[in-house]
């Protein structure tokens, strides 16, 4: 997909991944794009940022917990500065803790929001692309999508469930010429990263390299991008010798509370 005038919406654009795909879409020439997460002002200084590039940026300030609003706003905006070509879904949580020690309420938002948020904002903006017969659905999972390991059960859950909707979507979409995407980052330097305990050996991208993998992944038209060196030999292994692996991860993985 070439993203020279074209108009993507991208969740998560606040922070992070998401503010660097914004970012990146704008210098490789989108004519439009719409900013959604909850943080209007850094929306708003991210929409500064893109404008600057002579990108029209839209903002839309919203919590994706909360269904109604979501479908109302995300229709409007389609209406009134559609059609989206490009949907990016980005925003997501991650609560890192030993599984005894785990809370429903921390798991309930990560369904809420990783799985739940997708749900809703895909299938809005996805009917609309099938009826112009036209689109790309980009789905940020992670590297923990493909690999579960120690101290991220429950994040890997929503992840690896990403992987599965964006497959099954993709079988599903491309009878109505609709490109479906998973992008999986492996340990990338955000807020959310900052957060954690990091495992041994692992390598620490940047949310621009991530963003880079994004763009070279959409021009190939690839069904799924990783992202660096290490997820590309992590993934091999687990095919090839899963034992390695989860010994591996269970010598690397932080000793978490
Ligand atoms: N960082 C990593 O190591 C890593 C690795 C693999 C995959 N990923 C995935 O990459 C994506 C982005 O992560 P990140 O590292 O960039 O995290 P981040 O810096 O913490 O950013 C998370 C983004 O999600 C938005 N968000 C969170 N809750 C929301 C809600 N209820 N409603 C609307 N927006 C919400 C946040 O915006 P507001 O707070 O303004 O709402 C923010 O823009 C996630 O899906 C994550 O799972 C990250």
């Amino acid at each position: 997909m070439n993203i020279q005038g074209k108009t993507a919406l991208i969740t998560g654009a606040s922070r992070g991944i998401g503010r660097a795909i914004a970012l990146e879409l704008a210098q490789h020439g989108a004519k439009r794009l719409l900013l959604v997460a909850r943080d209007l002002d850094r929306l708003n200084e991210l929409a500064k940022e893109v404008s600057a590039f002579g990108v029209e940026a839209i903002v839309l300030s919203l919590d994706l917990t909360q269904t109604v609003e979501v479908n109302i706003s995300i229709a409007q905006a389609w209406r009134d500065h559609g059609p989206i070509h490009l949907l990016v879904n980005c925003a997501g949580v991650a609560h890192q803790s030993s599984f005894l020690r785990s809370q429903l309420l921390d798991v309930q938002e990560e369904i809420a929001i990783n799985l739940i948020g997708m749900y809703t904002v895909t299938r809005l903006v996805a009917r609309r692309m099938a009826s112009q017969r036209e689109g790309r659905i980009v789905n940020v999972s992670s590297l923990m999508g493909k690999v579960a390991a120690p101290t991220m059960a429950t994040y890997s859950a929503t992840k690896f469930a990403i992987m599965g909707f964006t497959q099954a979507l993709r079988g599903e979409l491309a009878a109505h010429n609709i490109g479906v995407t998973a992008l999986l980052p492996s340990l990338t330097d955000t807020d959310m990263a900052r957060g954690m305990q990091w495992f041994r050996w692992v390598a620490v991208m940047t949310p621009k390299q991530v963003a880079r993998a994004l763009i070279n992944g959409l021009n190939n038209e690839s069904p799924e991008i990783l992202v660096g060196w290490q997820s590309h030999l992590a993934v091999w292994c687990n095919r090839v010798a899963p034992w390695l692996l989860e010994r591996i991860l269970m010598f690397t993985a932080p000793q978490v509370e």
